[in-house]
C-alpha cells in the first residue's frame, strides 16, 4: 500500500477547498494500491515559525511542528491543495512548509492541485521554488480549477475533463515513488 497525504492549505472555515481536498483524496484512492488521507493545516494547530535554529538543522521545539514532521514523515508523498492568495500560496502553507525537516520529503513525490479565478497556477509554479530545498520529485500532471468553471455558487463542480486528472497524477507519483523507494 502507497499512502499518501492530501494537504489543504486554506485554513478559512469556509474554505472552497475543502470539497476539493475530499475529492482529491477520494479520487487518488481509486488508484489500486493507494491509500489517500486529508491533512487539514488547521488541525495540526501550528504557531507562526519562531524557532531558535532552521528545521534543516534541528527538529522543531514546538510539540505542534513535531508532531507534524512526524506526522508527514508517515506518508510516501504528498498532493498539496492550494488556493491562490496574492498571486501565491496563503501564508498558512509557507508557514507549514517553514516547520518542515527537509529529510521529512527528501525522495518523494509531490503532486500539486491549484484553484483560483486564474486556474491557482501562481501558487503552483511558487510551490515548485519553495519545496527546490527539499529534494522532492515533482510530478508533472497537475490539476488546474478555475473558480469561475468549476464551481457553481460556492459548491464544487468541477468540470468534465477533469475526471480523470486526480487518478493520472497519482499513478505518476506511485510510479515516482517505486523508482525513488532505495533513495529514501
Ligand atoms: C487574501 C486573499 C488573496 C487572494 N488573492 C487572489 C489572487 O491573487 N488571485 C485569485 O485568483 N484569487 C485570489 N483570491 C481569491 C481566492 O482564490 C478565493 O477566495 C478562494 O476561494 C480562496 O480559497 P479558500 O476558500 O480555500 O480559502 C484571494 C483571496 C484571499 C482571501
Amino acid at each position: 500500500m502507497v499512502r499518501f497525504a492530501v494537504i489543504l492549505g486554506s485554513v478559512r472555515p469556509a474554505s472552497v477547498g475543502a470539497p476539493v481536498a475530499q475529492w482529491v483524496a477520494r479520487k487518488a484512492s481509486t488508484v489500486e494500491g493507494v491509500q489517500a488521507d486529508v491533512i487539514t493545516l488547521a488541525e495540526l494547530g501550528l504557531p507562526f515559525f519562531a524557532e531558535p535554529v532552521p528545521p534543516s538543522l534541528a527538529a522543531p521545539t514546538d510539540p505542534a511542528g513535531a508532531a507534524w514532521n512526524e506526522r508527514l514523515a508517515a506518508y510516501d508523498g504528498v498532493v498539496i491543495v492550494t488556493p491562490e492568495y496574492d498571486h501565491s500560496v496563503p501564508g498558512v502553507l509557507k508557514n507549514a512548509i517553514d516547520f518542515l525537516r527537509p529529510g521529512v520529503l527528501a525522495y518523494k513525490p509531490v503532486g500539486l492541485v491549484g484553484y483560483s479565478y486564474y486556474n491557482g497556477i501562481r501558487p503552483l509554479e511558487h510551490l515548485r521554488d519553495i519545496l527546490s530545498g527539499f529534494d522532492v520529485s515533482f510530478v508533472n500532471p497537475e490539476v488546474l480549477l478555475s473558480l469561475r468553471a468549476d464551481f457553481t455558487e460556492g459548491a464544487f463542480t468541477p468540470a468534465a475533463y477533469h475526471e480523470d486528472e486526480v487518478p493520472a497524477m497519482v499513478r505518476a507519483m506511485v510510479a515516482r515513488s517505486q523508482a525513488l523507494a532505495s533513495l529514501r
